[in-house]
């Protein structure tokens, strides 16, 4: 038996979610260009679940389905008061909040698919609402209640500051959203599949790919090419940084892609977003940082920047904490999650593939006495 590493280029799954063919991606066929420069997050979220774009009602009851249900149970919001929440990271904290929501679910064990569609509407829902209140709440603020008036990207930066975001934060966030939505079979999405083709539950689907998304070589890569920018500090002192870590033949965070080839499709979209935030906020250099860095990466190692390298400095511009940076693509992913998840359920099959034995054959058992 031969193992594929990283299983890569093994078709595990078929899935009429997401697809990625030739370096270009598109959620049930439409391009990301498209749904990146016209979509709201609500129209993408609804596009995977149904597998078709909203009309104006169905749009308009998925928005108020998500905004009648952004509120946390009362006992998380005391949770998350009763905790030092400045020695743990966002994302355990999310993954024990997500255990915490089926606690409370009397219908967490139901598994028709009514009830899963309304988890999911539960967890997309809320899932904003716990990252805007785990930071409030770890400033010594009150958690903001969600403003039902507002878009959903909208509602999470007022939860998130208080105050209602102007339109370029409003649209930054929305196409942060959009592009992070949904990716095929990644690693996270991926974990959540195996989880549930157990015929296990929604949230112990999601605390799984929450666990995977969780790594610096996944979702956990934003937040390290913050760290990274930050050390390096200034545009002067980027190439002798970057040179070191390619001479070291280090990971550069943000960089390289186990399926796109020429790009990450979505990256152009962050960088142009990253520009505009910069320019408006007066503080330029991350982007020009960034831009040097890719310049350099792409030109010495010819490794394209992936979706989280310019997400980092859209994320910084917008004064987001940097540890929030993965809880946000979460965020955005649980729509991602919750569609696999639902899919699955429909046509399932328990996921269990080999593997090739390495250890030691014909051994037997040593009585404790004879051991060395
Ligand atoms: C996401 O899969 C998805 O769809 C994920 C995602 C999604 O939307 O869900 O797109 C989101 O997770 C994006 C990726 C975020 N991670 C990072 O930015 C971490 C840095 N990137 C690498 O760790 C890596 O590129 C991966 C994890 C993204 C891909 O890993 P692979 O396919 O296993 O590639 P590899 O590690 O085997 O690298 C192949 C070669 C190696 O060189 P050699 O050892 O063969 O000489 O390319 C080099 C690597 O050293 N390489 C890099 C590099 N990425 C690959 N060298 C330096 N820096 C990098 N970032």
């Amino acid at each position: 038996m031969t193992v594929k590493s990283g299983l890569e280029g093994v078709v595990a799954a078929t899935t009429s979610i997401s697809s990625i063919i030739d370096d270009t991606l598109t959620y049930v066929g439409i391009g990301i260009d498209e749904l990146a420069e016209y979509a709201s997050f609500e129209e993408v979220v609804y596009l995977l679940w149904h597998r078709k774009l909203p009309n104006k009602d169905q749009l308009k009851e998925l928005a108020s389905q998500l905004a009648d249900n952004a509120e946390l149970p009362e006992e998380v919001i005391t949770y998350l008061k009763s905790t030092n929440l400045k020695n743990v990271h966002p994302m355990t904290v999310l993954r024990t909040v997500i255990s915490m929501l089926a606690l409370y679910d009397k219908n967490a064990e139901a598994m028709d698919s009514d009830s899963n569609y309304l988890k999911a509407i539960q967890l997309q829902a809320k899932v904003s609402t716990f990252v805007a209140a785990f930071s409030r709440i770890r400033q010594g603020l009150e958690p903001v209640a969600p403003n039902k008036d507002l878009s959903y990207s909208a509602n999470f930066l007022y939860m998130l500051t208080g105050d209602k975001p102007n339109a370029i934060a409003e649209e930054a966030i929305n196409k942060a959203l959009v592009l992070h939505a949904d990716h095929e079979l990644n690693a996270s999405t991926f974990t959540a599949r195996v989880c549930v083709a157990t015929l296990s539950d929604i949230y112990s689907g999601i605390t799984a790919a929450i666990g995977a998304l969780k790594g610096p070589l996944h979702g956990g890569a934003n937040e390290s090419v913050m760290k990274m920018l930050a050390e390096i500090g200034e545009i002067e002192n980027v190439e002798s940084y970057i040179q070191e870590k390619m001479d070291a033949k280090a990971k550069i965070m943000g960089f390289g892609h186990r399926v796109y080839r020429g790009g990450d499709p979505r990256a152009k979209h962050l960088k142009e977003m990253s520009r505009q935030l910069g320019a408006i906020t007066g503080e330029l250099k991350w982007y020009t940082m960034s831009e040097k860095i890719e310049e350099l990466v792409t030109t010495q190692k010819n490794i394209p920047p992936n979706v989280d390298f310019y997400s980092a400095s859209v994320y910084h511009s917008l004064g987001i904490e940097h540890d929030l940076f993965t809880p946000i693509f979460a965020i955005s992913r649980m729509s991602g999650w919750t569609a696999h998840i639902l899919e699955q359920y429909e046509n399932n099959r328990i996921i269990r593939p080999r593997a090739d034995y390495t250890g030691p054959e014909k051994n037997s058992y040593i009585p404790i006495e004879e051991r060395a």
